[in-house]
């Protein structure tokens, strides 16, 4: 049997989403969004799009959840993005009410399904999807260090004229300006890249990587990312479904990993069928820490407003 992943909204991430997961032929595709019309007229679009891509992907939109039952997974895609000037966190009440109208719903028509959050503020978010769902935390993973890791592998693989296929990076922390992209993980078809980019550089690379989002937001200025974004989300759907136990950085609830306990933050995971099967736990200096530290205590403050 095929399988079936929704999307909730159907913006730019999630209909860019639902785009590269029927295009690489991965599920059957439902959008769901509050707006009429839109989701059913971007389905049919991507429908109509398959014979061309030789691709027998069944794309639909709507704006009823029993559509979206039994799905495998929903990635959840709903809210308002960021403006420039605005942070992630500006977005956090407005789609804390969104989360919560959304989550009671997947939950009630799919209750088996993995959920991949990608809304802002990422880790709150994450962190409000496991909580109202009642899911273990196994099947809750928030969409952030995948991103950011390529982000981070673009500009190493630009500033040493390589391929983006030899560069592996890991972006561990919240999904905020405290992100930690761990330059020691990070290599070059194995080479550690503190061997290779001299560390004031490396400095200004890791900033980059940190500025990702708000780079992005300042050039539309009247949205952020969609197509690195909804490409990440694609790569965890596509591990999860082909069950390829491939190690990527996501938003985890973690209990004690990491020395965080009862909160969502960035970490490298193993994600199969069964959605987190390992926390991958690497070795940190006391420096990488303090970093991963400072980045915990920031999302514990946000999702300390919203009581989750
Ligand atoms: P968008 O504005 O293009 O799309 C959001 C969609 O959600 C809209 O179509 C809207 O009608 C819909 N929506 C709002 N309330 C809803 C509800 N209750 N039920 C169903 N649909 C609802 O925004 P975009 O660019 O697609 O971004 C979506 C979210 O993803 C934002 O919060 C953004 O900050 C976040 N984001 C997160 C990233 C990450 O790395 N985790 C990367 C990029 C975006
Ligand atoms: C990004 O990093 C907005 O979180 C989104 O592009």
């Amino acid at each position: 049997m095929r399988k079936k992943v929704s999307i909730v909204g159907s913006g730019n991430v999630g209909a860019t989403a639902a785009h590269w997961i029927a295009s690489k032929e991965l599920a059957d595709v439902v959008l769901i969004d509050i707006i009429e019309g839109v989701p059913q007229g971007k389905g049919l679009d991507l429908l109509e799009a398959m014979p061309i891509e030789k691709r027998d992907s069944f794309v639909m939109g709507t704006n009823d959840y029993k559509d979206t039952a039994n799905s495998d997974i929903v990635v959840v895609t709903a809210g308002i993005p960021r403006k420039p000037g605005m942070s992630r966190d500006d977005l956090l009440n407005t789609n804390y009410n969104i989360m919560k109208a959304v989550v009671g719903e997947v939950v009630k028509y799919s209750p088996n399904c993995i959920l991949i959050i990608v809304s802002n503020p990422l880790d709150a978010m994450a962190q409000t999807a496991y909580k109202l769902s009642g899911f273990p935390r196994e099947r809750v993973i928030g969409m952030a260090g995948v991103l950011d890791s390529a982000r981070f592998r673009t500009f190493i693989a630009d500033e040493l004229k390589v391929s983006v296929e030899n560069v592996t990076a890991f972006v561990l922390g919240g999904h905020g300006d405290t992100m930690v992209p761990l330059a020691r993980y990070s290599t070059v078809a194995g080479i550690p890249i503190t061997e290779l980019i001299a560390p004031e550089r490396l400095a200004q690379l890791v900033q980059r990587t940190r500025d990702g989002g708000a780079e992005i937001v300042k050039y539309l200025k009247t949205g952020s990312a969609y197509y690195a974004p909804s490409a990440a989300t694609t790569e965890m759907v596509e591990a999860i479904l082909k069950d390829k136990k491939k190690i990527l950085p996501c938003t985890v609830y973690l209990q004690g990993e990491y020395g965080v306990n009862g909160l969502f933050i960035g970490v490298p995971v193993k994600l199969g069928a069964k959605g987190i099967e390992q926390i991958i736990q690497i070795k940190l200096t006391a420096e990488e820490q303090a970093a991963v530290n400072k980045s915990a205590a920031a999302v514990k403050e946000l999702v300390g407003v919203i009581g989750v």
